[in-house]
């Protein structure tokens, strides 16, 4: 398959509880990016429920599907390639969109691939900002992942660091549902840490001293040991304290990961990097440690199908397409390609 600049992929994402689609021309020309979010189904259950969360892709699929070929202003003989999230996620909200992908590719005789969703949100950051170097350090931090990774080139990673218990969005929303603010915590959070003080709590920064890796359920266990203790300790102070700690080590090892591999700019992803306090203290310490920062747009922080086109577009250059019998893979790693 020749993959150049005019090569056009529709991608789906349906791994959590976002259904998405997009139209990408050339890897980074968006020209249209759907995004259906379920998070007001899941709300009432405080978390996502895999087998709603199924079902609501059935529905929205095709609408959404539809809405992203019809605002990328293109008729379906125009998209040269059909991609869809293979893995990791949730295995039967993958299948949904793996199995339409699937369907499409025979129905529009194009060639199909299956992408790796953390992959994918590496290629974010890329969309955004074409021009940035290799190598890169990637902050990847989303409710299933903490991850710190070299990205050497296009398919080329390794990972310095990873969470060794709870991923920063999961110890978000664990802290948010602590204190009954609803759910995803992350965003609730970021906006009312705003009204608080940074500095009212000095919550533990663990393992900040040792490698790379780095652990927030402690932190997580220290909040609501505070709270119980100090039950009339505002949210907003509380939030603003938990937040700091938080950012405060995700920016420290990020920046030692870019210095020990010399790398030519930080580069954020995953749906905690649409957090502000991240954005800015990373900016801030990361230029003044010499390095170029890259924070992709806030809607592709978080789940999005063009993340998935920008990333097939390059698996499509370096691999080609794939064989249809490429299945759904909920416990995909980094270095998995699916096939
Ligand atoms: O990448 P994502 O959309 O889904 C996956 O987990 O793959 O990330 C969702 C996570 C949730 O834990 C949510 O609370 C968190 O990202 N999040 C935030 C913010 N926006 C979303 N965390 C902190 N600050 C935010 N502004
Ligand atoms: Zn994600």
């Amino acid at each position: 398959m020749n993959v150049n600049e005019s090569t056009v992929v529709l991608a789906i994402e349906t791994s959590c509880d976002e259904t998405a689609a997009s139209v990408v021309m050339g890897g980074n020309d968006v020209l249209s990016s759907i995004v259906s979010s379920q998070i007001d189904i899941h709300a009432r259950f405080g978390g996502v429920v895999p087998e709603v969360a199924s079902r609501a892709h059935m529905e929205a699929l095709i609408p959404v599907v539809n809405s992203a070929v019809e605002e990328a202003g293109i008729l379906p003989q125009r998209i040269d390639a059909v991609a869809a999230t293979a893995g990791p996620g949730l295995i039967g909200a993958l299948l949904v969109g793996v199995s339409a992908a699937k369907a499409l590719s025979l129905v529009w005789d194009k060639p199909f691939i299956g992408i790796n969703h953390l992959e994918a949100h590496l290629y974010a950051g890329l969309l955004d900002d074409p021009t940035l170097q290799f190598p890169l350090v990637v902050l990847l931090v989303s409710g299933g992942h903490t991850m710190i990774i070299e990205m050497r080139g296009h398919g080329d990673y390794t990972i310095l660091g990873r969470t060794i218990d709870d991923a920063a969005g999961e110890a978000y929303d664990k802290v948010a549902r602590y204190l009954t603010l609803g759910y995803p915590g992350g965003p609730i959070i970021d906006k009312i840490a705003a009204d608080g003080n940074p500095t009212a709590v000095d919550f533990p920064r663990a393992m900040m001293h040792d490698g790379l890796d780095v652990s927030f359920s402690g932190l997580k266990t220290s909040v609501i040991n505070y709270v119980r203790k100090n039950p009339t300790m505002s949210n907003t102070d509380i939030a603003a304290s938990f937040q700091s700690a938080v950012v405060d080590v995700l920016c420290a090892k990020t920046i030692k990961a870019a210095q020990q591999v010399g790398a030519k700019g930080i580069v954020l992803g995953g749906g905690v990097s649409a957090n502000s306090a991240l954005r800015a203290q990373m900016t801030e310490r990361g230029n003044a440690a010499g390095f170029r920062v890259a924070l992709p747009s806030r809607a592709m922080c978080t789940d999005n199908a063009a993340m998935i086109a920008a990333a097939a577009w390059h698996r499509l250059k370096s691999d080609g397409p794939m064989d249809l019998s490429c299945g759904a893979y909920p416990n995909l790693k980094l270095s998995d390609v699916p096939r």
